[in-house]
């Protein structure tokens, strides 16, 4: 097998020394100075600018970040046949180059660290800690599949042999992966789905979030600076519909999609609309959204479990899709978790992403705004607000980190996903009843546990349904290779990026029989 060095996480830069947060935040101004960034529609060497397309600045509306044409039904036609020519040379190309791509693709993000960071606070308003953990994440996730691609092509399984046969298995690549992003994490997230669909020897089209244009160029740059043939990757930016019309083309063999669930229905449905004649069952690798819960026992360690959920509900104004929207605690110890988090809360930094130390910056549009506002009147009409933070008067689209109690129990408040800075806290009885609500719910992506007494835990992890649960600590944060992160149910096919089955979406086994 080729030798890389063993994986190891891109270790996370250290805010708290002053050199490194004004390295950030020369990166930042000069990011401004060449603002808007022109994104186009890039097909192999042919590039279209436009800017029908505007993403804009979260804190400061008017500041326009990217500008982008909005690729059309005939443009998605011409990006997936120019993937499908490249198809076969990329294909051809032996594992080890294609992972040298990528992790050259890499060595280009690490070099940028800081001016990727500053475009992830610009243009969708992550704080400055989760914009490097969302660059390190991307970097992580080209080292990463670079490496499980060259195992699944140099050491597949292994398979019964008898006299006289000889039986091999491999993986070949599937052809056009139509990869549509969601813009939470603008950098990791379609960086992870590319190279995996990259290093498996499929050729790519790449439909970034219409909010996250920008970011989505930088991923398409660093693995053509790498080396991936600008034939083999194409960038297609626009909203829904392009990544509609991106997805029913009968040309792509796979679509991998993360987003919300609508979405991700919607596009397990059109895969399975795909008339016969285009011989191809298109793969739907769907990663969704969730309504994750924390569950607190009576034993639990609050001075543990209050800061871990303040910053799962409210860190990046609670827009995780692993994020913190509900605690289950015993009732015996309901009343001090509520007043611990309503002190926790009220010195929450609430603020502009760009200043450093901001936990809960703007979210990430005015529909946003306006959905947490709604789902925050209904908490306040049907409940009790135990905590909340005014928003700041500044421009941006801010909402107010709150905490909700006294819930009925029927509430969407407490099972549609608000993806926003809302967090509801139910009393429970014991833990069993607690279980029994977390199983109750369509989702099941992330949770948590505090609680020390060793058979509650090995209870609770028995019965939770979850794709990732995390005891005794936040529950968002997954790193590559450490915590293989997905969804089951309505969150997701369960496939784990960042472990070591993802890249088996992206590959169809083949296997040889020969007489000896
Ligand atoms: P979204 O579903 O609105 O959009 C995601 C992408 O799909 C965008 O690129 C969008 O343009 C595209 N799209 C929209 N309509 C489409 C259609 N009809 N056909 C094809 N493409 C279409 O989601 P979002 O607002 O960008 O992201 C937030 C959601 O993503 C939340 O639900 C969150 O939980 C989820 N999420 C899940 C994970 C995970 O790993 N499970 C990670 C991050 C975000
Ligand atoms: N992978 C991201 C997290 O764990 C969504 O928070």
């Amino acid at each position: 097998m080729t030798a890389l060095p063993a994986f190891r996480n891109e270790p996370l830069l250290e805010l708290r020394r002053a050199p490194e947060r004004a390295r950030l935040d020369d990166a930042l101004r000069a990011l401004d100075t060449r603002l808007p960034l022109r994104v186009p529609i890039w097909i192999g060497d042919e590039r279209r600018d436009g800017d029908a397309l505007r993403s804009t600045d979260p804190g400061t509306p008017d500041r326009v970040v990217a500008t982008a044409p909005i690729a059309t039904a005939d443009d998605a036609h011409a990006a997936v046949a120019a993937a499908q020519a490249a198809f076969p040379a990329w294909a051809a190309t032996p594992a080890a180059d294609r992972a040298a791509t990528l992790v050259r693709g890499a060595a280009w993000m690490r070099e940028r660290r800081a001016e990727l960071a500053a475009l992830c606070v610009r243009e969708c308003a992550k704080p400055w800690a989760e914009a490097d953990a969302d660059v390190a994440e991307a970097i992580d996730f080209l080292e990463y599949y670079a490496r499980g691609a060259l195992v699944l092509a140099d050491a597949p399984p292994g398979l019964v042999q008898v006299p006289g046969e000889r039986n091999t298995l491999r993986y070949a690549p599937r052809g056009v992966c139509a990869v549509i992003a969601p813009w939470n994490f603008p950098l990791a997230i379609p960086a992870g789905m590319t190279a995996a669909a990259l290093a498996t020897g499929n050729s790519v089209v790449l439909k970034p979030a219409e909010q996250a244009p920008g970011c989505g160029r930088m991923v398409v740059e660093a693995l053509r600076a790498g080396g991936v043939p600008p034939a083999a990757l194409a960038l297609l930016p626009g909203e829904g519909e392009t990544g509609a019309a991106l997805a029913a083309h009968p040309g792509v063999a796979t679509i991998a999609f993360t987003g919300s669930g609508a979405v991700g229905l919607e596009l397990l449905r059109t895969a399975a609309a795909k008339p016969p004649q285009a011989g191809v069952l298109t793969r739907v690798v769907a990663e969704m959204g969730g309504k994750n819960c924390v569950l607190v026992d009576a034993d639990a360690d609050l001075d543990d479990a209050v800061p871990a959920i303040v910053h799962s509900a409210f860190a990046y104004a609670g827009q995780k899709c692993s994020a913190a929207a509900r605690v289950l605690v015993h009732e015996a110890v309901a009343d001090a978790l509520l007043e611990r988090l309503a002190g926790a809360v009220a010195v929450l930094p609430v603020g502009q992403a760009e200043a450093h130390g901001t936990v809960t910056g703007p979210v990430v549009e005015e529909a946003a705004q306006a959905r947490v506002a709604r789902y925050a009147q209904l908490a306040s009409d049907t409940g009790t607000i135990a905590a909340r933070r005014d928003p700041p008067t500044s421009p941006g689209w801010f909402a107010g980190p709150t905490v909700a109690t006294d819930l009925p129990s029927e509430s969407p408040v407490l099972s549609e996903e608000i993806f926003g800075p809302l967090l509801a806290v139910e009393r429970v009885c014991d833990l069993d009843e607690a279980c029994d609500r977390v199983d109750a719910l369509p989702f099941a992506l992330t949770g948590g546990l505090f609680a020390r007494n060793p058979r509650t835990i090995a209870q609770v992890a028995s019965r939770s349904p979850v794709g990732n649960l995390y005891v005794n600590r936040g529950i968002t944060g997954a790193m590559v290779g450490r915590q293989p992160f997905g969804g089951n149910r309505l969150s997701g096919t369960g496939t784990k990026a960042g472990g070591p089955d993802y890249l088996l979406q992206f590959v169809e086994p083949r296997v040889m029989t020969e007489n000896t």
